[in-house]
């Protein structure tokens, strides 16, 4: 392992948390040189809060309701993520649009976990969608977040194919279980410096990452 001081990531959550325990033990396992410095929910609701709690990660609610605008409320986000110093903003599951200030501000430090093979079905119901598209592929997507929503540089996609008669329900778990895998990678190539965020675009491996790299899974 590199002698680099573990990356320190702000995971930011909405609901199950699911995606965030897969970072934090990616991170425990030491398959990636991070340590999740804060979780941080937009809402007291979060499912994730308490499995935080119990891997007794640095959990705190900025409650996105309790706030007058949203320039007030990603001041108090601002605000947590500096005091924890953190380095990496990984949205899991985190349900609100960052705004373009925001999003500039943390140019290149902004990753993003999305259920679809982006460009394709940005927004909600990304299963649902495909499955009444008839689309033979799905999968889920990591990008960096820009000022555009689910619109940054895609930088990992998970594929699968789509079973003939196959319930959203079972394309939405499988999906699921691949973006437990291709979170964690990602954050491992950044902790790395294998990717790196530079002149406006990202890079791995020294090249610039013109298209994203693609994983199949059966
Ligand atoms: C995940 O499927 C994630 O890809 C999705 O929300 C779910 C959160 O699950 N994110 C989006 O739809 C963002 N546009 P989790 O809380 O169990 O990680």
């Amino acid at each position: 392992m590199s002698s680099r001081p573990p990356l320190r990531l702000g995971v930011l959550i909405s609901g199950r948390g699911s995606n965030m325990q897969a970072v934090a033990r990616a991170c425990r396992e030491n398959r990636v040189n991070a340590e999740v410095a804060v979780v941080l929910a937009d809402r007291e609701t979060a499912g994730g809060l308490a499995i935080a709690q119990q891997l007794g990660l640095n959990a705190e609610v900025v409650a996105w309701k309790s706030f007058a605008d949203r320039a007030a409320f990603e001041r108090e986000l601002t605000a947590r993520l500096e005091a924890h110093r953190v380095e990496i903003i990984v949205l899991a599951g985190f349900m609100r649009i960052l705004s373009p200030e925001l999003a500039s501000r943390y140019e290149g430090r902004v990753i993003n976990i999305h259920p679809a093979l982006l460009p394709l079905y940005r927004g909600l119901n990304t299963h649902s969608r495909v499955l009444a598209a008839g689309d033979a592929h799905h999968g889920a997507s990591v990008h960096f977040v820009t000022a555009e929503l689910d619109g940054g540089p895609v930088i990992l996609q998970s594929r699968l194919d789509v079973r003939p008669g196959e319930t959203e329900h079972d394309l939405a778990a499988r999906v699921l279980a691949t973006e437990h895998m291709i979170l964690p990678r990602v954050i491992g190539w950044l902790a790395e410096g294998r990717l790196i965020w530079r002149d406006g675009r990202p890079w791995l491996d020294g090249r610039p990452l013109e298209t994203p790299v693609v994983e199949d899974f059966h």
